[in-house]
């Protein structure tokens, strides 16, 4: 097995596994890459929709997006698609996947199918670290404190994506959940900053105007550039992210003239997470 550093921050990026092998063995291995690196990418990985499942599977239960419709065939897949034409993308903001249910996703398996030329990387940036870096002061301030998540952050990303389908479901209503603004990873025992640009809107028990000014204070700090690693897709590469310790970009720079003009394709899955504590 390689193993090579994506930045100073967190990501790296494994050869040397073949994510068919669902053996027990196999996963507590790449189990154990996922916590130490928090992100992690296999290039040249042919997979079909059951392999992608079954792997998934070993990490825990699946679950349905909220808002967005799966494949007719898979419902646990999502299928993200930027049209040709589309010079936006779903994710294009800093924001961990779902943040605002309840149990937000433990961590996410994505397969690109097709990726641009040029354009559309992925940044991924590392909590822990953004907890341990952050200004004492504001941690001082938040330690104990919560935030409310709203699905409101995301009910835009629907809509504004041609090639992607609302599932009905939920008639795409918002809804909130609170959860604590330092979460206990629970495989690792660390300290993690669990907020983020798209979908945490307040920090209970403070008033609006102090809540916002230490949320825009945090949101900066958290996607500075020395806690982030950044990703350059190939087609049939998977990555795993723990959705629990990072928050994540997809860039979409697609300009006319220079990576517009290019669909791309990524299969996503999700799996169940647990209440933050
Ligand atoms: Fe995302």
């Amino acid at each position: 097995m390689e193993t090579k550093l994506l930045s100073g921050a967190l990501g790296a990026e494994i050869k040397g596994i073949n994510l068919k092998d669902t053996s027990d063995k196999n996963i507590k291995k790449i189990n154990d890459l996922l916590l130490e690196h928090k992100v992690i990418f296999f290039r040249d990985q042919i997979i079909n929709a059951e392999e992608h499942k079954a792997l998934a599977e070993k990490f825990g239960p699946l679950e349905t997006h909220a808002y967005v419709k799966g494949l007719d065939d898979h419902p646990e897949i999502v299928r993200i698609i930027k049209a040709e034409d589309e010079q936006n993308q779903w994710g294009e903001n800093w924001h961990s996947d779902v943040s605002y249910n309840a149990k937000p996703t433990k961590a996410v398996i994505l397969k690109s199918i097709k990726i641009p030329p040029v354009g559309g990387d992925t940044c991924f940036s590392n909590m822990e670290l953004a907890w341990e870096t952050l200004d004492e002061e504001i941690k001082e301030k938040i330690k104990d404190k919560k935030a409310i998540h709203s699905s409101l952050g995301a009910e835009f990303f629907i809509e504004s994506y041609k090639k992607m389908e609302g599932n009905k479901k939920r008639n795409y209503d918002e809804y909130s959940n609170e959860h604590p603004i330092v979460r206990t990873h629970p495989e690792t025992g660390k300290k993690i900053l669990f907020v983020n640009w798209t979908y945490t809107k307040e920090i209970i028990g403070m008033d609006k105007k102090e809540s916002d000014e230490i949320l825009k204070k945090i949101f900066e700090h958290q996607s500075r550039l020395e806690l982030t690693c950044r990703f350059t897709w190939t087609e049939n590469t998977v990555c795993i992210w723990d959705n629990r310790s990072v928050i994540h970009f997809a860039i979409a720079d697609f300009y006319p003239g220079r990576g517009l003009g290019h669909e791309r394709i990524m299969d996503r899955i999700a799996i169940e997470g647990d209440h933050p504590v």
